[in-house]
Formats: structure tokens, C-alpha cells, sequence
């Protein structure tokens, strides 16, 4: 993975960089020290070599057992217990795969749950369930969100009608603390397969975890390369500032900021990554918005996006900079057909593949915008794979820790997290409200 700052060069200086990059050293080491704030939620940082093999040999034999006995899997889970999952999916899997069937994707179908409240979302889910054999993976480190919890009383008890309690509690798998918690608690009494999400692992930072892992081995996906591309990232990521791209985004993006690009849109041209920058968005959002300050965390997809947001991009409020997701190789070599007349104006791309095509769009954007005056970070990925997958979300969570410390905030609390529930809370009547 490459950090490209051609669409930089006008927007900075070399003595604004210089000394960002001291800081940046400084904090870097106060993280890696465990010396910085919250300190206490900085297990991830060598979860990619120091996690628990044990368990991981149970969530590739758990992952083995519910790709062969269901046609889908339903995760339950929100924000952190949700979006890696989700993301990884999304970046790895055929752009259809739900809709292949299991004889084409050999793999079960894989839907969501409890990422809202909304009735007819989850009745459409309870829909598209009749009549398949399927598994729950209920996920929730505190678990006690309303949202999944919600969502797994629905499921639990559709799941149990068809196969009865016992059978039922087969298909069932929870992810959550070792010790306290309701869905501890439950799972023991009910005798669910469980998973733990480490103390010193905030929910944005535990894709890494069997909150990630689990959900993706059960639908193939290889896990052990994801975390191989992880702890390589971890390795690189220990390099010095010249040679070390966490520690350069962080840097590049707080000097942005200090100009006054208080938003960063996070562009792609695949929409593989759709999810991707989802959870980025929750990894940056979460960690950095807090004490009145923070980058806010935007996203779009192009060329989709161009044709919505793109005349904003290029003329609106000047406080924006762009970050490009890149991918280098794609897995299709699609082309443009030749026609017999070139009735619709396209011969000049006869032949040409729809990558070369998006590449052209790429630069051409790239360049419009710089013009426009929205400096342009490219982070260019190789190949949509588990271990190049691995690599950047390592990638992201060092660089979000090393942003926030930049920034001056607690990167790994999320108190403003609490106000919405304890509002709808009190409107629910929920007993100590
Ligand atoms: O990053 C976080 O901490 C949050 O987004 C949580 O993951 C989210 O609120 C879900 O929490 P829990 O896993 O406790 O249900």
C-alpha cells in the first residue's frame, strides 16, 4: 500500500511539514508506549500477532460449521460489532454474492440485523429467512445495546420455532465480554458457542477480533491472511516517520485541518468499498469528534457521486479535502464492445476495459478538484484481497489513534455516545429513567 501526495504539493509547506512530523514522532511514541490517552484501549495495536490462538482455531471451526449447515447467517450487531464485518464482506466478496445462491458462492447468503430500529426492515429480513436452514452471530461487547438486542429476541424466536430451543442454540453464537454483560450471561444459560471481545479492544477498533473474524469465516473468507496482512501492517507501521504511511496520513491530515479543511471526504471509484469507508467514517467520527473539535468524516462513491455531490466537491464551502481509496487491480477484465455502428458516440473506447476507463476518470477527477482548491491524498491499495484488507485496516486504526493524539483528544471514549439513549430511554419508560 502507497500514500500518494501528488494532489498535495500546493497546499502545504515544507516547514508546516517538518513540524508535524515532530509531533507526530512524539505522539506516535507516547502510543506505542502506552503513554498517550486511554491508554487502557490500546490492545489492538499487537492484536494482529498477540491474539488468542485458541479461540482463533475455534472461530475457523465454528466459521467451517456454519458454512455447511446454512443457506444464511444473520450478524446482530451495531457500530464497532457491525461495520468491519460488514466492510470486509463487502471489499471481498462477489459484488452479488447474496444473490448467487449457495451452489455458485459456496457460501451462505449474509445479512445484517440491529443496525436499526425500523419494523419493516427487520420483517423484510424475517422474510427472505422462510424456508432457508440458517445461524444467528450476535455480537454486542457491552451487551446490552438496545438495537441488537431488540433484533436478537426477534430472530432468536423465529430460529427456535423452526428447530426448537435445543437445535436452535446450536445455531447460535455470541461475541461479547469475557465476564460481564446480559448476553454473557444469557449465552451461559442458554448454552451458546461464545466469543470474547477483549477488555483493552474499544467496538471500532475489534475487527481484528472474532467480531470480525467470525462473520467472515462463516461465509469463507480467509481470516488467517487477513490477519497476516495485519500484523505486516504492524510491522511497517513501526517504521520512522519517511517510511511510515500511518504516521504520514495522521500528520497530513492534521496540517489540513489547521487551514481550515475541517472535512475529509473519502472518495472511491469501486463500489466494493462502499463499506469500507463506512467503517472508516465510525473509526475517525468516534475517535476524533469530541471537545468541540475533530475532521468530520465524509464519504462518496464515484463517478456515481459526481453526478450528486461532485459540483459541491468541485465550487462549494473551501474547507474540504479529499482522500482516494485506489485500488490498482481489478478482478475483471471487462470491455467495451465493439459495435457494428457507433451509433452511440462510444467508438473511441472500442476495446478499451472499464478499468482503464475508471483510471482516466480518477486522474481527471484528481485534477479538477485539486484545481478547485480540495487538496488530494490517494492511498492506493494493490488488490482487493484478505491480506491487502488486513493491511489497511491496521493501517487506519494506527493512524486514527496517532490523529486523535495530534488532535489533543481521548481517541478510544465515545461519551457523546450516551445523550440519544438517554433521551429515548426516558421516552420508553425504561425502568431508572
Ligand atoms: O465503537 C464503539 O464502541 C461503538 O460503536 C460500539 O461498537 C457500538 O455502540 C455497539 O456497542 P456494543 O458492542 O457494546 O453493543
Amino acid at each position: 500500500m502507497q500514500i500518494d501526495i501528488q494532489g498535495l504539493q500546493h497546499f502545504l509547506s515544507d516547514k508546516e511539514l517538518s513540524r508535524m512530523t515532530a509531533l507526530t514522532e512524539a505522539v506516535t511514541k507516547d502510543l506505542e508506549k502506552g503513554k498517550g490517552a486511554g491508554a487502557e484501549f490500546t490492545g489492538w495495536l499487537d492484536l494482529p500477532t498477540e491474539y488468542d490462538k485458541k479461540e482463533f482455531e475455534r472461530i475457523i471451526k465454528a466459521g467451517r460449521r456454519i458454512k455447511r449447515n446454512s443457506d444464511a447467517v444473520v450478524v446482530i450487531g451495531i457500530g464497532g460489532s457491525y461495520l468491519g464485518a460488514k466492510a470486509a464482506y463487502e471489499f471481498l466478496a462477489h459484488p452479488f454474492q447474496n444473490q448467487l445462491g449457495k451452489a455458485k458462492s459456496k457460501a451462505p447468503e449474509l445479512y445484517f440485523a440491529g443496525i436499526n430500529l425500523s419494523a419493516d426492515y427487520h420483517q423484510g429480513l424475517l422474510d427472505v429467512l422462510e424456508s432457508k436452514d440458517w445461524s444467528i452471530i450476535m455480537i454486542s461487547k457491552s451487551g446490552t445495546t438496545t438495537e441488537p438486542a431488540i433484533a436478537f429476541r426477534i430472530l432468536k424466536e423465529k430460529l427456535e420455532a423452526q428447530y426448537g430451543k435445543t437445535k436452535a442454540a446450536k445455531r447460535i453464537f455470541a461475541i461479547t465480554d469475557a465476564k460481564k454483560g446480559a448476553l454473557r450471561k444469557l449465552s451461559e444459560q442458554e448454552g451458546y458457542e461464545t466469543f470474547v471481545v477483549p477488555d483493552d479492544v474499544g467496538g471500532r477498533f475489534s475487527v481484528l477480533t472474532a467480531v470480525g473474524l467470525l462473520p467472515l469465516a462463516a461465509v469463507g473468507i480467509d481470516i488467517k491472511s487477513l490477519m497476516k496482512g495485519a500484523a505486516n501492517a504492524m510491522q511497517d507501521m513501526k517504521a520512522p516517520f519517511g517510511k511510515n504511511i500511518a504516521m504520514q496520513y495522521a500528520a497530513l491530515r492534521n496540517i489540513l485541518y489547521n487551514k481550515g479543511k475541517s472535512t475529509e471526504i473519502m472518495v472511491s471509484f469501486e463500489p466494493r468499498m462502499t463499506y469500507l469507508m463506512e467503517w472508516w467514517k465510525q473509526l475517525f467520527g468516534e475517535s476524533e469528534g469530541k471537545e468541540n473539535k475533530g475532521i468530520f468524516p465524509a464519504s462518496a462513491i464515484f463517478t456515481a457521486d459526481l453526478h450528486s455531490l461532485g459540483q459541491y466537491i468541485q465550487e462549494g464551502r473551501r474547507n474540504i479535502f479529499e482522500t482516494a481509496l485506489v485500488l490498482e487491480k481489478v478482478k475483471s477484465n471487462l470491455k467495451v464492445p465493439r459495435a457494428e455502428k457507433d451509433l452511440d458516440g462510444l467508438g473511441y473506447l472500442e476495446g478499451k476495459s472499464l478499468h482503464y476507463i475508471n483510471d482516466k476518470a480518477i486522474e481527471g477527477v484528481r485534477n479538477a478538484h485539486v484545481d478547485g482548491e480540495v487538496p488530494n491524498i490517494r492511498l492506493v491499495i494493490p488488490k482487493a484481497d484478505a491480506l491487502n484488507l488486513g493491511y489497511l485496516f491496521y493501517f487506519f486504526e494506527k493512524a486514527c489513534a496517532i490523529s486523535g493524539y495530534l488532535l489533543g483528544v481521548n481517541p478510544f471514549d465515545q461519551p457523546g455516545v450516551e445523550a440519544y439513549k438517554r433521551n429515548m430511554f426516558e421516552l420508553l419508560e425504561k425502568p431508572g429513567y
